[in-house]
C-alpha cells in the first residue's frame, strides 16, 4: 500500500485523531448496542495508539441524524462498551471519556486536558450537518483537536466528509489505520493479484445495485456465481419467464450485456437451473422445488437457489483459491428459503485452501447464522465501501491519505 501507515508515525505524547467506524445497530430507544463487531474490529489500532502513549481521539458518525442532535442516534452508549472491551483487550483498565460535542470549545477543552494512554470519544459527527457537506471550516475544527489523523473507518471510506477526507488537509500527517490497512489488503490482493481459481459470488435482490460490481469482477473472475432475486433478471434477459419472481424489466439489456462480455472473456457464468418456488412472499407460503429453462408457473416467485445449482455452486466453490462473496442467495431471513445461503456459506467456510473475503450486511449476517464466521478469511466492515472497492472506484477516505515516501 502506498499510503502512510499508523505503524509509520511517532505517536507518544500526541493527539491523535483516529477516524472510527462506530456505526453500530442500537436498540429503538438508543440506549443498547445490539452488535459490536465494529467496535471490536477497531481493537487493533487502539491497542497500537495506546501502547506507544498517543492521546486518543475517536470520531464516528451513527445513522442519519439528518445535520441535527437526536439522542436516539448518541455515541454515548459506546463509552461502557468500549471501555469493556479495551480493558479485556489490553489487559488493564483504560481512561475512556466522552465529549456531548465533536467540535468547539466542550471537545477542544476535554483534548486538551487528555493524557497519554487515554481515549476521548466524541459525539455523532453527522449532528452537524457540515460533515457530510465536508464543510472546511469544520473539518479545521476536527483538526484543531490533534496532530496526527488516522483513518481506520474503512466502512465510511466511500464517504467523501469532513472526517474522512476534509480534515487530511489541515494536519500534517494522515495515515491508514490496522482495520484499514487489513481491508484494503484483503480486498486489494483478491482484485489485483488473486490466487486462482477467483471465484466471485453475488447475490441480493437488484441487478443495478451490482452491475458495476459484475462489470469490474468480469474483468478478474475465473467464475461469477449469481443467486438471489437479481438472478430472475439474468434469466428473463435468456428467455425464461420467471413468474412473479423480482424482476428489472429496465436491466434487461444489462443483463444481457454481462453475460455477453463473460463469453468473450471466458468467464464461467453460473446463473441459477433450479429454484425453490414459493405462491406467496411469506415464510409459511406454499413451496415448490422447479428446475430447467422453461417459464415458471405464473402465480409463483423464486425465493431460493435449489438443490441442483447448490451443488454446482459448491463444486465452483471448492475448487476457488479466492473467493470474494457478496449478497445472499435467497430470502434466507425465512427458513424455508435459507437453505442456499446457508450452503453457500458452510462450502465458502469448508474450502481452508481459498482466501475467504465476505462483504455486505447481509452475507455478514449469513456467515453468522451459519455459525461459520470463525473460517472466513476475511469478513469486511463495509457495506458500501466494500461494493464501491469491487466496483474498481476510489475511495475518497483512502485517497486522501498522505502518500508513503520511500
Ligand atoms: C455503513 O454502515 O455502510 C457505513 O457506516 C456508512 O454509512 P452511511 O451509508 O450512512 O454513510
Amino acid at each position: 500500500m502506498a499510503k502512510l501507515s499508523i505503524r509509520d508515525l511517532q505517536l507518544e505524547h500526541k493527539h491523535v485523531f483516529i477516524r472510527v467506524d462506530f456505526n453500530v445497530p442500537l436498540s429503538d430507544d438508543g440506549s443498547q448496542i445490539m452488535d459490536d463487531t465494529r467496535i471490536r474490529a477497531t481493537l487493533p489500532t487502539l491497542e497500537y495508539a495506546l501502547r506507544n502513549r498517543a492521546k486518543v481521539i475517536l470520531a464516528s458518525h451513527l445513522g442519519r441524524p439528518k445535520g441535527k442532535p437526536n439522542p436516539s442516534m448518541s455515541l454515548r452508549p459506546v463509552v461502557d462498551r468500549l471501555r469493556q472491551l479495551l480493558d479485556h483487550h489490553l489487559g488493564e483498565a483504560v481512561n475512556v471519556g466522552f465529549s456531548p460535542d465533536c467540535v468547539g470549545e466542550t471537545a477542544e477543552e476535554t483534548a486538551r486536558q487528555l493524557e497519554s494512554g487515554q481515549v476521548l470519544l466524541l459525539e455523532n459527527l453527522r449532528f452537524h450537518a457540515a460533515e457530510e457537506k465536508n464543510d472546511p471550516a469544520f473539518a479545521k475544527q476536527l483538526a484543531q483537536l490533534c496532530e496526527i489523523y488516522v483513518n481506520d473507518a474503512f466502512g465510511s471510506a466511500h464517504r467523501a466528509h469532513a472526517s474522512t477526507e476534509g480534515i487530511t488537509h489541515f494536519v500534517a500527517q494522515s495515515a491508514a489505520g490496522l482495520l484499514m490497512e487489513k481491508e484494503l489488503n484483503y480486498l486489494g490482493k483478491a482484485l489485483s493479484e488473486p490466487d486462482r481459481p477467483f471465484v466471485a459470488i453475488l447475490g441480493g435482490a437488484k441487478v443495478s445495485d451490482k452491475i458495476e460490481v459484475i462489470d469490474n469482477l468480469l474483468e478478474k473472475v475465473d467464475a461469477l456465481l449469481i443467486g438471489g432475486g437479481m438472478a430472475y433478471t439474468f434469466l428473463n434477459a435468456k428467455g425464461q419467464k420467471t413468474g412473479k419472481s423480482l424482476l428489472e424489466a429496465d436491466k434487461l439489456d444489462v443483463a444481457r450485456e454481462a453475460m455477453r462480455k463473460a463469453e468473450e472473456r471466458g468467464v464461467q457464468f453460473l446463473l441459477p437451473t433450479d429454484h425453490v418456488l414459493a405462491d406467496r412472499f411469506a415464510a409459511d407460503a406454499r413451496t415448490q422445488v422447479f428446475s430447467g429453462d422453461a417459464d415458471f408457473p405464473a402465480d409463483w416467485m423464486g425465493l431460493d437457489i435449489g438443490p441442483k445449482t447448490i451443488d454446482r455452486f459448491i463444486d465452483q466453490i471448492a475448487q476457488a483459491r479466492t473467493i470474494v462473496w457478496n449478497g445472499p442467495m435467497g430470502v434466507f431471513e425465512m427458513p424455508a428459503f435459507a437453505r442456499g445461503t446457508i450452503q453457500v456459506a458452510e462450502a465458502v467456510a469448508d474450502n481452508q485452501l481459498a482466501t475467504s473475503i465476505v462483504g455486505g450486511g447481509d452475507s455478514v449476517a449469513a456467515v453468522e447464522q451459519a455459525g461459520v464466521a470463525d473460517r472466513i478469511t476475511h469478513i469486511s466492515t463495509g457495506g458500501g465501501a466494500s461494493l464501491e472497492f469491487l466496483e474498481g472506484k476510489k475511495l475518497p477516505g483512502v485517497e486522501a491519505l498522505t502518500e508513503k515516501t520511500a
